[in-house]
């Protein structure tokens, strides 16, 4: 077989080419066990003299390359009519699905805020079961047996012996229990209380406790991270101001305000004309809850904070109804 007339039948052929299949075709013609080249190479070996040999068999390498070349050409030609093809059964102007992408919830992203600025401040996290032992809600914080919060009426009660936690502040005595100080935590978490859920309650919300156990801790140190913490969290340069309170477990205790985010201190209707908001809790460790660990109350000092993440989150971003954030209304959520 002549080589310049097969290259030529290899052109004439591959214009010919329509579709798959005779792209499929054309290559077992040539390249197939029966194919033209193997036919070619068996030829070969026909030939006596060596040089001619040798000649022949790269005019054959050389024709191989080519059809080679000219199929993977003829190949791209293909997919690419294809792709056109397909593209001419698709409408482009039809407008695109929506995706919808989901969020965080506003709670959850007020949480994860709350925490940040803590791990920044060099806490670190702890964490409590839901349903607790009444020994570590109530009487190792030094409330009294007949305290009104241990009534059936405030407190989910599973039994004698256990409820479900009122308050963060039982993941204090776990702790201590298991850590000897210095110790800078914060514990997140969900609380029960027996309340008909309304604007300002839910017999489910959560809370943040934090507390710092050391040698010589005061309450300036409270006071500087409490201040520093409403500063990063409402990301305004609000002011702290703290009201003695009561609570069975600090001593003292202090309720603390921050200046009324909506009107910077000057007074409106989210303060009561006061320019001030109620947002936590907070006091030096009460002496009672050091002995109930077995720390050494002379030794060891500290201070004790609890924070409601509903009511931050309510301030922070000024919603007035607490059942906005357990409806899953997607118009509200998303919105955060
Ligand atoms: N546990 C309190 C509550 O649920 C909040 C609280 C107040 C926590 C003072 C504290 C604190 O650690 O020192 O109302």
């Amino acid at each position: 077989m002549d080589i310049s007339l097969l290259k030529e039948q290899i052109k004439n052929e591959a214009d010919l080419i329509k579709n798959e299949i005779d792209l499929r075709n054309f290559s077992s013609k040539y390249r197939g066990s029966n194919g033209i080249f193997n036919q070619l190479f068996q030829d070969l070996k026909n030939i006596q003299n060596k040089d001619e040999r040798k000649q022949k068999g790269k005019e054959i390498n050389d024709l191989k390359l080519f059809f080679d070349e000219i199929w993977t050409q003829k190949e791209k030609e293909l997919i690419e009519k294809l792709r056109l093809e397909e593209l001419k059964q698709i409408d482009l102007t039809l407008p695109a699905y929506e995706v919808k992408k989901g969020k965080l919830h506003p709670l959850t992203k007020v949480m994860e805020e709350i925490k940040s600025i803590f791990l920044r401040m060099g806490f670190s996290i702890a964490e409590g079961p839901d349903i607790e032992a009444d020994y570590y809600n109530f009487e190792a914080l030094n409330f009294p047996k007949d305290h009104p919060s241990r009534d059936m009426h405030d407190t989910f009660r599973i039994d004698d012996s256990y409820i479900l936690r009122t308050h963060t502040s039982p993941i204090q005595i776990r702790t201590m229990e298991k850590f000897k100080p210095p110790l800078k935590i914060i514990a997140p978490g969900r609380v029960f209380r027996r309340d008909a859920i309304d604007a300002s309650h839910s017999p489910v919300f959560h809370q943040v406790e934090g507390f710092m156990v050391d040698k010589n801790i005061r309450f300036s140190d409270l006071k500087g991270v409490l201040d520093l913490f409403t500063k990063e969290i409402f990301g305004k340069n609000l002011n702290t101001r703290f009201r003695p309170s009561f609570f069975p477990f600090t001593e003292p205790s202090a309720e603390v305000d921050v200046q009324c985010v909506n009107c910077m201190g000057k007074g409106c209707p989210a303060c009561k004309y006061t320019g001030w908001l109620e947002i936590l809790g907070a006091g030096m460790i009460h002496p009672n809850v050091f002995r109930a660990v077995k720390y050494d109350p002379k030794k060891w000092t500290g201070f004790a904070f609890g924070m409601g993440v509903e009511r931050i989150a309510m301030l922070k971003y000024g919603i007035n109804d607490l059942r906005l954030f357990y409806e899953n209304d997607l118009r509200f959520l998303g919105q955060f």
